[in-house]
């Protein structure tokens, strides 16, 4: 603790949810809070970094020292990210990004007729960021962590997502009752690319945020 081991670096966080609207007044979205990413860019900053926060629709104050970007869908944080990420040293993708938008979005407001079913909606399949970057990483050597949660085989998912992405850590949450959405705790296992598994035990979330910057420093 209290070390700046993150001075002179530019590390890029994505917190929140994605909303991907249907017409003016609804959206498809989804139960995180930011709490996590925000926690993330608070520590980064108290180690020394240069941090873009990218927000997506998280109900809370920008953090102080923090470049904030607000972003609605996953299209426009897959924007953010790409020019961002130019030259960070590390991403951290901590916002749970929705897997699919409507395919047509009306600019009134839908309505319902009376002895009418209701029109199905039609879904299209959202750029995944995080193998994208993964892929093809914006600046050589970054560091690209991804978030994973999970309600059963918690690590054998983990590891296959963790292939899947192609990033270099996995943070991989059990999803429960007290767990991770909205609360201000979270247990975790920090899964990594080189076989590395570590367990972080129930706290707070900016214990979990500085043991993530820990695994991120190593590999920096
Ligand atoms: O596939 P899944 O949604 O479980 O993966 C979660 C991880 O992938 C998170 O780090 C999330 O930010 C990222 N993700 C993404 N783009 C998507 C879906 C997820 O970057 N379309």
């Amino acid at each position: 603790g209290g070390e700046r081991d993150l001075a002179g670096k530019h590390v890029v966080v994505s917190a929140g949810g994605t909303r991907e609207p249907l017409d003016p007044v609804r959206f498809l979205g989804n139960r995180s809070s930011g709490k996590q990413g925000y926690a993330l860019a608070r520590s980064a900053v108290a180690r020394g970094a240069r941090v873009t926060l990218l927000s997506a629709n998280a109900a809370l104050p920008d953090p102080a020292g923090v470049d904030v970007v607000h972003v609605g869908t996953a299209v426009q944080l897959r924007e953010a990210v790409l020019k961002a990420a130019a030259d960070a040293d590390a991403v951290v993708m901590a916002a749970a990004v929705a897997d699919f938008r409507p395919e047509t979005y009306a600019t009134g407001k839908i309505k319902k007729k009376d002895g009418q079913e209701p029109a199905p909606i039609a879904l299209v399949r959202n750029p995944d960021i995080l193998a994208e970057i993964s892929a093809d990483r914006p600046r050589p050597g970054q560091v690209v962590v991804g978030f994973a949660a999970e309600t059963d085989d918690v690590l054998a998912n983990g590891r296959a997502k963790l292939a899947r992405k192609g990033c270099d850590l996995l943070v991989v949450n059990e999803v429960g009752e007290r767990k991770t959405f909205g609360s201000e705790e979270n247990e975790a296992v920090i899964l990594g690319a080189d076989g590395s598994e570590i367990p972080v035990p129930y706290g707070p979330k900016d214990a979990l945020a500085d043991r993530i910057w820990d695994e991120v420093v190593r590999r920096g």
